[in-house]
């Protein structure tokens, strides 16, 4: 019979390496819940009208790369490309921001995008993401990028960059898109690219085409149209970001790839990883909650791509003590005959209602297939137990990266860990 194998594009994590990516994921979540960030649970479907209001019809991420699949019920639903209209949409149905403000909310979850796969670049891929809800202080801003600036830290990455930018306010924009309007009219571009302007000419600055890049060399920058509550707000952050001792550039042709920014907008980079280098990133998105039906709050957050900063983490090696630290098992068992594995079984239930991590050896291997089992396990100690043992009440137990054995009581081996 043929085999099936899983849909092109999509990322899988299975053991030994489900661990890391684990690892990760939980290291960016506590970061967010340390920093006071509440947990958003949210359907990974969502019916197509809230992405292609939130997100907007100039991106690629609408455009070309959602799952969008009609339901039995004849409605158009579409797999989630990103985590934050959901957020929205969620906060607007359920009243969420009636309470105190700022709401904050972090999520972690599969999100779908429909791209050319390639390394570090999956049609399901993971993110960790945190949102922050009604507050237009930079301090906030500040906040949102130093939780995801420390869970990379965390993680004992070194070799990534920070790049922030301002979109500015509506007035702000506003006044840019005028210009940047006039100048993209001197240009000579292919109905596509027009097309895409016209609903939103900052996508332009976002082309990898050589020729569109070059033309849009002398174009209008937006951070030069920021007007001064806006600059104001620009530079606060700035200068919270190196109180903090977070370093970054300021990248002005910055264009995220999603149309809700506004104001304060940011990327974190990784030089390890080629093309995909985006590890993260976020920002302001002050019209969104309005532009979906909900109060006029503003809002900042982020994502971070879970498979992306799993392989920032292996191109430095950051996280491989990290790991055997948090995973390995205390204890590996071996029984030596049939008659005491059920002792065995349940010496093994007692350590492990004790809290103690502890695997023993199933099935009927050899003593050397089981000592095999109890060095593959990872466990820092292992214990053999036969007739003898059971008798004595006695057994040797034998740490695994020394080799050492002593011998202890059975009955007392919980003290042990
Ligand atoms: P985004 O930049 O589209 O932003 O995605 C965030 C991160 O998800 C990227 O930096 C990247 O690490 C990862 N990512 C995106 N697409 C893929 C893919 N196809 N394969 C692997 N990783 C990928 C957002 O999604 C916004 N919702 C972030 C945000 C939250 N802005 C404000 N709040």
């Amino acid at each position: 019979m043929s085999k099936i194998q899983a849909p092109k594009g999509v990322h899988e994590f299975f053991p030994p390496e489900s661990q890391e990516f684990e690892y990760v994921r939980e290291t960016l979540i506590k970061s967010a819940k340390d920093a006071g960030y509440q947990l958003m649970e949210l359907p990974a479907f969502e019916d197509t009208d809230l992405f292609t209001r939130g997100v907007g019809e100039s991106t690629d991420v609408v455009s070309k790369e959602m799952y969008t699949f009609e339901d039995r019920g004849g409605r158009s639903i579409t797999l989630r490309p990103e985590g934050t209209a959901g957020v929205m949409r969620s906060v607007i149905e359920h009243n969420l921001d009636k309470g105190q403000l700022p709401l904050k909310v972090w999520y972690s979850g599969a999100f779908f995008r429909a791209e050319r796969p390639q390394a570090g670049r999956y049609r399901q891929f993971y993110q960790v993401g945190i949102e922050a809800i009604g507050l237009a202080d930079p301090e906030i801003d500040a906040e949102v990028i130093a939780v995801a600036d420390r869970s990379f830290k965390n993680l004992g990455l070194k070799n990534y960059r920070l790049e922030i930018t301002s979109l500015g306010d509506a007035a702000s924009r506003a006044l840019h898109k005028v210009e940047l309007v006039k100048f993209i009219a001197t240009l000579d571009f292919d109905e596509a690219t027009m097309a895409r302007a016209a609903l939103n000419p900052l996508r332009l600055f976002d082309d990898k085409r050589d020729e569109v890049r070059l033309k849009m060399a002398k174009a209008p920058l937006l951070i030069d149209f920021l007007n001064q509550a806006s600059k104001d707000h620009f530079e606060r952050v700035q200068s919270l970001l190196t109180s903090f001792g977070i370093a970054f550039i300021v990248n002005p042709r910055m264009v995220r790839g999603l149309d809700y920014y506004t104001g304060t907008t940011f990327e974190f980079v990784h030089d390890g990883l080629g093309a995909q280098s985006g590890i993260g990133g976020g920002g302001r998105y002050d019209g969104l909650m309005a532009q979906l039906g909900g109060a006029d709050h503003s809002g900042i957050g982020f994502g971070i791509g879970v498979d992306r900063v799993l392989l920032a983490c292996a191109a430095e090696n950051s996280i491989s003590t990290k790991i055997s630290e948090a995973y390995s098992l205390d204890l590996f068992l071996i029984a030596m005959s049939e008659e005491t594995k059920s002792y065995v079984a349940n010496l093994l239930n007692s350590l492990r209602n004790h809290g103690i991590r502890a695997d023993m050896a199933y099935g009927d291997r050899a003593l050397k297939g089981s000592m095999k089992a109890a060095d593959k396990s990872g466990a820092r100690f292992s214990m053999v137990i036969g007739s003898d043992e059971l008798n004595s009440g006695e057994a040797m137990l034998k740490n695994m990266s020394t080799g050492e054995s002593r011998s202890i009581r059975l009955a007392a081996l919980h003290n042990e860990f």
